[in-house]
């Protein structure tokens, strides 16, 4: 038995491919588009070179800025932070300065009732040298580290990571 095609489904076989061909070609661009930036490098992992030299690291913290370039899906920004920087023997460690409260920026020293240690003005949260949050104040955990190191005798810093000091 002979299998006729009929004009009608000719018409629509027709139909059918032509509009999945151009809708191929609308899509494919559009998923690509969408997915583009999984495939990009990340730069994860890097450290940033800072301007601070590892000699002018001291007991005491230091406040250590650094540049890098953050991907944000499709675009990508410079953003400056910083990090509390400070030698413990020959380790050098260095210090996230985001409150682990509500994510205010910690300073040290800044309190005079508490010369030693890091305070957060936004409600009076403190922490010791090491990241460690003081009990009885509004932090409930320690202040996160970063990777650290020395590139030609500059500090550089790296991902942050959770505190590994207490
Ligand atoms: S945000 Fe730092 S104590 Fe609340």
């Amino acid at each position: 038995m002979s299998q006729k095609v009929t004009r009608r489904q000719f018409l629509n076989y027709s139909l059918m491919g032509v509009g999945s061909f151009m809708a191929a070609g609308m899509l494919l661009p559009m998923g690509r588009f969408a997915l583009d930036p999984l495939f990009k490098d990340s730069s994860e992992g890097s450290m940033v070179t800072t301007s601070v030299t590892a000699d002018e690291i001291t007991e005491e913290p230091t406040k250590v800025d650094f540049t890098f370039e953050q991907q944000d899906a499709w675009y990508t920004s410079e953003v400056t932070d910083f990090a509390w920087v400070y030698r413990e023997g020959d380790e050098i460690i260095a210090l996230s300065p985001v409150c682990k409260h509500l994510g205010c920026t910690v300073t040290w020293a800044a309190d005079a009732a508490n010369p030693e240690r890091f305070f957060c003005p936004c409600h009076n949260g403190l922490y010791e040298k090491n990241g460690q949050n003081v009990p009885g104040t509004p932090p409930l955990g320690p202040l996160d580290q970063f990777e650290v190191g020395v590139s030609d005798g500059f500090i550089t810093i790296g991902q942050v990571f959770e505190n590994e000091l207490v």
